[in-house]
């Protein structure tokens, strides 16, 4: 991949071009400078997750607030931490969807005010394309087709990219996402909100191996289902409740786990992708993470990790991928709305 592309429409980009970046659409409040598509200059994040934990699970209301009274200070950190004033900035862009609609408005309003402020052009990002560029800025050298597994809190899906800003989805779930699942029965087993994270540490201290449960659809195609695990882990527990949560957890983890590195190879190889990469906050998993990287080089398929930070949302995928949206589209139009349902974009 190169840094510097030749641009034939939308807005000249270059190297040099200081984009700051603006992610607002769930819990997280973040703001990043990144130049040139993927030199981070800063990277400043403030989990809402200690407000929220008490209601297990976000409540919206409370994170457009939150947001509204973290987000100044947030910007400002980060231009501190960048050495860089607004004026010296060449465009602002924040995420405009999927996500929740007040929460993502707090963003959008912000980066449009201060791109009407400094005169440079605002951009709208898709949250999900975001995430499929986090590897992208720590690893600009990934070559593409690229398999991304983008696991988050509300997306399961297995896409092909084949070029910047051209997708394929390959593969999605049909019921619940991989991060939702992990949060329900992480609630359900009482480890609290988010339930990702405490499961992750929990079954490190369990048996993976205790309790057989279901993976559906494994030998079958690209889709996913975890619906059906959760509600096996529910029962499960009704039946045995003397199982160590440890234990089920790690059976849970392992499950999902499977199917997941399962699929992504699948999916690899169908495909012949000359690199495999993760996105979004389950790609935060210890077991997903180590099992990944193994299927990677078993398969022979470059795979990378994008950092914990990277995976987990934050600004600065937002600022990456707005420099080649900038580039390819120029600057989106100052009444620009949120879309809480925003789809990524697919090839036809
Ligand atoms: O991408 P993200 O930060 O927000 C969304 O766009 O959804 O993903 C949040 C999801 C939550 O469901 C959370 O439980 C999950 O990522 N997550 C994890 C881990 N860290 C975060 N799931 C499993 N293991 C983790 N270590
Ligand atoms: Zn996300």
């Amino acid at each position: 991949m190169t840094t510097t592309v030749p641009v034939t429409k939308g807005f000249p980009i270059h190297a040099g071009t200081k984009i700051l970046g603006i992610e607002t659409s769930c819990d997280e409040t973040a703001a990043s400078v990144v130049i040139g598509g993927h030199v981070v200059r800063s990277s400043v994040v403030s989990s809402q997750v200690d407000i929220h934990a008490r209601f297990g699970g976000v409540v919206p209301e409370i994170a457009s607030r939150a947001h509204v009274d973290l987000l100044t200070p947030v910007i400002a950190e980060a231009l501190v931490e960048a050495g860089l004033d607004g004026s010296e900035l060449d465009a602002v862009a924040a995420t405009c969807g999927p996500g929740l609609v007040g929460a993502l408005l707090v963003g959008v309003s912000t980066a449009k005010a201060l791109a009407l402020v400094w005169d440079v052009p605002f951009v709208a990002v898709n949250h999900l394309e975001a995430h499929l560029y986090a590897a992208l800025v720590e690893d600009p050298s990934l070559e593409l087709p690229l398999v991304v597994l983008l696991v988050s809190g509300g997306h399961t899906m297995l896409i092909s990219m084949e070029g910047h800003g051209q997708y394929r989805l390959l593969g999605s779930t049909i019921d619940d996402a991989a991060g939702e699942a992990f949060d329900k029965v992480g609630r359900y087993l009482g480890l609290g909100y988010p339930g990702g994270p405490a499961i992750d540490r929990i079954a490190m201290e369990g048996d993976p191996h205790a309790i057989a449960f279901p993976r559906a659809m494994y030998n079958d195609g690209l889709d996913f289902s975890f619906s059906g695990l959760k509600t096996a882990v529910i029962n499960h527990v009704r039946k045995h409740p003397e199982s160590a949560t440890a234990d089920v957890a790690a059976s849970f983890q392992e499950a999902v786990v499977d199917v997941l590195v399962t699929k992504a190879r699948r999916a690899a190889q169908q495909i012949g992708a000359k690199g495999l990469v993760l996105g979004g906050g389950v790609a935060a998993n210890s077991l997903l993470r180590e099992r990944f990287l193994s299927a990677c080089v078993e398969d022979g398929v470059h795979g990378f990790l994008p950092s914990r930070a990277m995976c987990t949302d934050n600004a600065a995928m937002v600022a990456a991928a707005a420099w080649w949206r900038l580039g390819a589209d120029g600057p989106s139009p100052l009444d620009h709305g949120a879309d809480p349902n925003l789809k990524l974009p697919l090839l036809s």
